[in-house]
Parts: structure tokens; sequence; C-alpha cells
């Protein structure tokens, strides 16, 4: 008799779950859970999330379950029962964005992605997925190196490592929203090496927006704060640095939408 096995759809490839009826998960620099959301929506199950700013993780223990509020800096991962199948980390981009400058903060933050590792090695996860802003691409070490090889070869000895630069338009959003994809399949699991199937956004902007007139405004920014907006366009602008501002067109895709309104 054949294997039993249960498909789960992960980026457009089928793993096979042999005798496992879920596929687990736990989500590192979750934030508010975005991306725990998804792989729930798609039918995987939580284990944690983790990360240490304390308004994101209530706001993910309301809409997502358990999470540890910590820095992975000090934290040792627990010790589980059960087994994780994923591992998915989103480290703070701020240190590879082409949207701010790569200063002190940066240097700090970018070496965050080897906390993980400490994860992998005690959970064994099937795979593991990071996401990051494409700037990871052109980002240099302080001794030149680029960043992209330190991170893959970190995460090469136990994981065949893939990395895909994708923009969210080709996966159905709305949002011109370009991100660095980097996935690790164990090297001793027999998994199909995912391959990307774009189903490009077919939708625009105009289709999230509701009528001015459904919105109440206390939704709406004041005056002064589009001056401030277009203040700081100025002076950002004079020095290449940090997003813009634009008026979008309704019937087209939008640029990355930042956290700050
Ligand atoms: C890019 S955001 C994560 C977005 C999230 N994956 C989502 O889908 O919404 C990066 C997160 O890393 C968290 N973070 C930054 N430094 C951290 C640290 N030392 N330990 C744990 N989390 C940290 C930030 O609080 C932030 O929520």
């Amino acid at each position: 008799m054949g294997l039993q096995c249960k498909y789960v759809a992960f980026l457009g490839a089928k793993c096979c779950l042999q005798h496992k009826k879920t596929f687990s998960f736990i989500d590192l620099f979750a934030g508010a859970g975005g991306f725990s959301l998804g792989l729930k929506n798609a039918g995987l199950k939580h284990v944690y999330g983790l990360d240490n700013w304390p308004v994101s993780c209530k706001t993910y223990v309301a809409n997502i379950g358990t999470t540890i509020c910590s820095s992975i800096e000090i934290l040792e991962p627990p010790v589980l029962n059960l087994g994780v199948d994923l591992l998915v980390a989103s480290p703070p981009c701020q240190a590879f964005s082409l949207a701010n400058r790569r200063g002190s903060n940066a240097a700090e933050n970018s070496s965050l992605y080897l906390h993980i590792l400490k994860f992998l090695n005690l959970y064994r996860p099937k795979l593991f997925v990071l996401e990051n802003v494409s700037g990871i691409l052109s980002y240099k070490s302080k001794i030149g190196l680029p960043i992209i090889k330190l991170v893959k070869d970190a995460f090469s000895s136990d994981y065949n490592v893939k990395i895909f630069k994708i923009c969210c338009s080709d996966f159905g959003v709305a949002q011109n929203r370009k991100r660095v994809i980097i996935i690790g399949v164990r090297k001793d699991i027999n998994l199909f090496f995912p391959n990307l199937k774009k189903h490009p956004c077919t939708t625009t902007l105009r289709s999230f927006v509701l009528p001015r007139i459904e919105v109440s405004d206390s939704f709406f920014l004041s005056k002064k704060a589009i001056s401030g907006i277009h203040r700081r366009q100025l002076t950002n602008g004079a020095k290449s640095y940090g997003f813009g501002a634009q008026y979008v067109d309704l019937d087209a895709f939008c640029n990355t939408i930042t956290a700050n309104y």
C-alpha cells in the first residue's frame, strides 16, 4: 500500500505530509502576526510566535494565539512536546531597507538573523522561510561581504537553500511590494523544492477602498498631518532616504504601505 499523503499547498508547491494531520509552524519576529495569519488561513497549525515588542505581542495573542514576548537575543527556545514542521522568520528590515539609511542601528540589526539558528538546531523543522526586503540583496557587512551570502552560508549546513525575489502583485496582492524570500528544505527530507507559481493580482486598489461616505472622518489624516508628510518628503528627498508620499491611482496597484499611519 502506498504512503498516505496529505498535501499542503505551500507557495505554489505541494508538500507531502506523510501520516500527519497538520503542518505546524513557529513564527520568529512575528510582529502583529501578518505572516502567521496567512499560514493559519492556509490550514497550518500555529505553535507560537516570538517578538520583543509588547504592543505587537498583544495584537498577536488576540488574533493568532500563543506568543513569547522576549528578545530573540536572550531567549533560549522552549523545549516542546510536539514537532515543528516549518519555521518562518522576518528579521527587522530596517538594516536592509532601501528606504532607510543604513546606519549604526542597521549594523546591529543585520546580525539578528543568526539567532534563528538556535531554533533551527533545536526543532529541526522540515522547512524554513525567511522574509526580508529586497535591499538585503545588495547590503554588505562591515568588512564588505555580501550579507545575502553570509545568510545563505549560515543556513546551508543542514538545509538546501534557495533565494527568490518576488513582487507581491505577482501573488494576488494589489501592492508593488518587492520582497526576498529565502527558503530552506532540510537536506534529509524528500520534499519537492517549491517552484513559485505566480498568480498575478487581477484587482486594483479600488476594490479595497470604501466609498468616502462610508468612512468616518476620524480615519482621515488631518491637514496638519498631511502638511507634515509633504515637509518630510522634501527633507527626506533632499537626503535621498525615506519613503515618499504620493496620491495613488485607484485603478492601479499601490506601492508599499508603511505602518506609520
Ligand atoms: C519585519 S517585522 C515582522 C513582521 C511580521 N512578520 C508580520 O508579518 O507582521 C520585524 C519584527 O521584529 C521584531 N524584533 C526586532 N528586534 C527583535 C528582537 N531582538 N527580538 C525579537 N523580535 C524583534 C520587531 O518588534 C518587529 O515586530
